[in-house]
């Protein structure tokens, strides 16, 4: 299935959510502001790539950027978040082998989801797949990652799937460093 194919999926079950249950998500207040300013203009759809400056972006902090319409998530990580990443096997992980825009289908090691191979950056799109909610980041949830708080589903400090009812990892994006401070999605 194509991203093209997916992000319709994505964006009807989301909005349906949205209105069926609202009230419930008192907790995930502050995921609606970003899902509000996502209605893009065609001009804004029409971006293929874009490139993004990630100079100001230090270790244990990170951006969010709206691409095609969707939030990406532009994080650097510190070492210890790496560490982590790398420590768990990949067998023991809910979807192993997540499709990745850079590798095509491999294992969901952190080795094959962070951009550099220092593991410093991880880039992946800001939509929960379960019914793509924007998750929390900044070390939310019970894996020190992401936590979406829609229906709890915790993605560890790869952005991978640990626990709740998303069924695939966060999808990772065609990115690619262009320069030593910008990368370009895309
Ligand atoms: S949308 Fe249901 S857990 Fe994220």
């Amino acid at each position: 299935m194509s991203h093209t194919d997916d992000d319709h999926g994505t964006r009807r079950d989301f909005l349906y959510y949205a209105t069926a249950g609202a009230g419930a998500v008192a907790t995930g207040a502050a995921v609606w502001p970003l899902v509000n300013q996502m209605n893009p203009s065609a001009d804004v759809l029409a971006l293929a790539s874009i490139r993004v400056d990630v100079g100001a972006v230090d270790p244990g902090t990170q951006i969010t950027v709206l691409w095609q319409g969707k939030p990406v998530f532009i994080r650097a990580r510190t070492e210890e978040e790496i560490a982590e990443a790398r420590a768990v096997e990949v067998a023991d992980l809910p979807d192993p082998d997540a499709f990745n825009e850079n590798l095509g289908a491999v294992p969901a090691t952190d080795e094959n989801r962070a951009l550099t191979e220092d593991g410093v950056w991880l880039v992946q799109m800001g939509v929960c797949t379960h019914l793509g909610c924007v998750p929390l980041g900044d070390g939310a949830g019970d894996f020190g990652g992401w936590f979406c708080p829609c229906h709890g589903s915790h993605y560890d400090t790869a952005g991978r799937i640990r626990k709740g009812p998303a069924p695939r990892n966060l999808p990772v994006p065609l990115a690619s460093f262009v320069d030593e401070t910008t990368i370009q999605l895309g």
